[in-house]
């Protein structure tokens, strides 16, 4: 290390930590945040706005669906073909293809190259040129003929019922205007028209719909699975709602049922009232395809976080306090151009394996010189970038969890909970409350007989608990029906270490949920949901037939 650089480290962890300060979010901007998202939400099931978007599904699936049924799941990256067969027993198969959406079809003035595109994705996957497992498949269920498909479309679309709506905007970067304010139903049926395929685009639903579905079917009728967030490239939530209280649908307030609603919380507080902001934000904001759009998306999605620390590293750069030069080539000079994996790299590398660090920058950021401190500072703000976009989704599905009334429906006292009827496959409200405490009067006089027995030295008579309860924390029991299940994908939450604990630890921070809710929450992944959930959607709408509209 040469004598100016040298000297430059210990201002540049300085720079660094005061940098990371800045995306600092304390408690109490956690438990505002929450707020403020709790209002948005009210007022998103009461008016027309492009956030709490009815989905239209008025169901969740119980695991006993059955069928072959086939997707397209268009997300913010890929393109996948599936052909779904769900079993009935909570499991399923899929055969898929999956292609990268190419960049020119994602910016054009024009739709028709996007659709085009993915008609022939659908063409390739009938003709089983990818995937001859498929063809089979596909014979099974051809006693239709044509095929009824499932459209996930992972962008902000109103829905008008479940098989169709209108594309409110464009966001992860994409920019195709004339689309905007068609129906993507229809522009896919056009594409696929056109290339005469038997297949007819019969339900739409949004990524995180359909990841609550899947979530739901795999883990059966008893698991009262609440929402599902989707943490990948780009971010949403959807949750079951009480149709009484999407009043925007001028809905009949019919206490016992529900529907499922797509949040579209990547664009809560788009005013920015109570979201953080630095000026890394605010350049980011100003560079995207939609300005003073997605500001929570812009600070939460996989999509974003590379470009934030690109940025704040870029600034090290260019005010001296770095001390690694980087090849003119570099994706440090390039927008976009650093993933969100690399957030996720750094902070498995940890703290005491710099080698580790100084390689990873070395190859990502093809850089030179780069330093033990260097390291150490860039972990720094990588660390600070992702941990606020963590809590900020904590905050989030935080505000989710006080919107459903789950908590509500504690233990203690006399409470209800929503369930799903097998047979009806409708909500019904059911006391559960009596049984509860008898099983816990049980459980909690099993613990003191143990700790008695241990007191008076004759532990080793201790046996199992005859009421063993069904997830368990270090401080207390939680039964099954206390549990809020939530179904989760995306690759922040699957690869990067600590963003679970870190969203965790900023729903305790809310005093709503606290320690206590905290222990409620299981939070499971539902991989690639997306897919299978549109499969579930257009299961449900091949059996409902006409009565699926309000
Ligand atoms: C879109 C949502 C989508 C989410 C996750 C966001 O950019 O607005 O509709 O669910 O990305 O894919």
């Amino acid at each position: 290390m040469t004598k100016a650089v040298d000297e430059r480290q210990p201002t540049l962890l300085a720079r660094a930590e005061k940098i990371a300060g800045e995306f600092d979010l304390s408690p109490d901007d956690v438990r505002s945040i929450t707020r403020h998202f709790v209002r948005q939400m009210k007022d998103g099931l009461a008016h027309e706005r492009v956030w709490q978007l009815p989905s239209y599904v008025r169901r969740v699936p119980t695991g006993k669906e059955k069928g072959k049924f086939l997707a397209v799941d268009l997300g913010g990256s890929n393109c996948r073909i599936c052909l779904v067969d769900l079993h009935g027993d909570s499991t399923f198969t899929v055969s898929q293809s999956k292609d990268s959406v190419p960049p020119e079809v994602t910016v054009n003035p024009s739709y028709r190259p996007l659709f085009d595109f993915v008609a022939h994705r659908i063409a390739d996957f009938l003709k089983g040129n990818e995937n001859p497992q498929c063809v089979q498949g596909l014979k099974d269920a051809e006693q239709h003929q044509t095929y009824n498909l499932g459209f996930t479309f992972s962008f902000t679309c109103e829905q008008t019922s479940l098989a169709g709506g209108r594309l409110i905007h464009w966001d992860k970067g994409w920019d195709i205007p004339d689309a905007v304010g068609r129906d993507p139903c229809r522009m896919l049926q056009e594409a696929i028209d056109h290339l005469g395929l038997p297949v007819i685009v019969s339900v739409l639903a949004n990524d995180s719909v359909g990841t609550l579905l899947t979530r739901s079917y795999t883990s059966g009728p008893t698991a009262s699975t609440l929402a599902a967030v989707i943490l990948g490239t780009g971010t949403n939530a959807a949750y079951i709602e009480r149709l009484s209280n999407v009043r925007r649908l001028g809905a009949e307030p019919i206490s016992d049922q529900i529907m499922i609603i797509n949040t579209e919380w990547g664009c809560f507080d788009d005013k920015m009232d109570v979201l953080p902001r630095t000026p890394f934000d605010d350049e980011l904001d100003e560079a995207s395809t939609d300005p003073g759009s997605q500001m929570l998306e812009k600070r939460v999605s996989g999509l974003y976080l590379g470009e934030l620390l690109r940025l704040t590293i870029l600034h090290l750069m260019q005010t001296n306090a770095l001390a690694i030069t980087c090849n003119p080539t570099s994706r440090i000079f390039e927008r976009h151009s650093i993933d969100s994996s690399f957030l996720s790299e750094l902070a498995k590398a940890g703290s005491d394996r710099a080698q580790t660090t100084i390689q990873l920058i070395k190859a990502t950021l093809s850089a030179e010189g780069v330093t033990e401190t260097d390291a150490r500072g860039i972990q720094l703000l990588a660390s600070a970038i992702a941990r606020r976009a963590a809590r900020l989704a904590g905050a989030s599905l935080a505000a989710i969890i006080i919107q459903s009334g789950r908590l509500k429906m504690s233990t203690k006292g006399t409470e209800h909970t929503y369930t799903t009827d097998d047979d009806e496959q409708r909500p019904q409200l059911t006391s559960r409350s009596s049984m509860r405490s008898i099983h816990r009067f049980i459980h909690d006089a099993t613990l003191l007989w143990r700790r008695l027995l241990r007191l008076v030295g004759m532990g080793s008579l201790i046996g199992k608990p005859p009421i063993p309860p069904l997830s368990e924390t270090k401080s207390s029991v939680v039964f099954q029906e206390d549990i809020i299940d939530i179904g989760a994908d995306g690759s922040l939450i699957e690869f990067y270490p600590m963003f679970e604990v870190e969203m965790r630890r900023a729903m305790r921070d809310v005093p709503e949920i606290g320690p206590t809710g905290d222990q409620r929450i299981r939070i499971g992944m539902a991989k690639d949901g997306s897919g299978v959930g549109a499969a579930l959607i257009a299961q449900a709408a091949s059996e409902m037939q006409g009565a699926i509209a309000i």
